[in-house]
């Protein structure tokens, strides 16, 4: 469904039930990045309506799931820690050669937040069925968030192929799947979304 090249183990679930308070700070900061992400794209195709109110509205959401995992945090007595590196995200965007040509950029965001979106989808799958035993509450809110993220990665996809012409970028997201696969093989050690 999410046409990843790799599956997360289920020790990397394990670890997050472990240190909820670690896992559940980086969520929050990762909700509030997918809503900067979303709004940073506007300014790409600003005369085009639909697209500025599909971003807007995304960026809405992913502020309204921050404000969500801030209340799981509360509810469960944790604090809201600090912001922690994403090196996952930072070595995803290693993939894509320097550029400085603008459109080319817009195009790359789009394909990132897609496969971001739909890496925090199948780590909230393989999450889901563990932390059931012990926080029953939180594996339907993750449930839900599920559906939310799978969404918003179809969302950047179409939105890529739309801009960027179909062909091409579908060339592109396969090799970048690869990359993304071989990546997230390395990591799956520490109770963070996507490290
Ligand atoms: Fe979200
Ligand atoms: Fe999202």
């Amino acid at each position: 469904m999410l046409g990843l090249k790799a599956q997360t183990p289920e020790t990397w679930a394990h670890i997050v039930v472990q240190d909820l308070e670690t896992f559940l700070t980086d969520h929050a900061y990762n909700e509030i990045k997918a809503a900067q992400s979303a709004m940073a794209v506007i300014n790409h195709r600003p005369n085009n309506v639909e697209f500025v109110n599909t971003m807007s509205a995304l960026a809405i959401e992913e502020m309204q799931h921050f404000e969500m995992v801030y209340e799981r945090i509360q509810e469960l007595n944790l604090k809201l820690g600090q912001e922690s590196q994403n090196t996952y995200a930072m070595q995803l965007r290693k993939f894509f050669p320097r550029t400085k040509d603008r459109e080319e950029k817009f195009l790359q965001k789009l394909m990132l937040s897609s496969l971001m979106e739909a890496r925090s989808c199948e780590r909230f799958s393989i999450l889901i069925p563990v932390i059931k035993e012990s926080y029953p509450e939180l594996a339907g809110f993750y449930e839900d968030l599920f559906v939310s993220e799978a969404r918003h990665y179809r969302v950047f996809l179409q939105y890529a192929r739309k801009f960027g012409g179909k062909e091409r970028i579908d060339k592109i997201w396969d090799e970048l799947l690869d990359y993304e696969a071989e990546l997230i093989n390395g990591l799956g050690k520490n109770a963070l979304v996507h490290g």
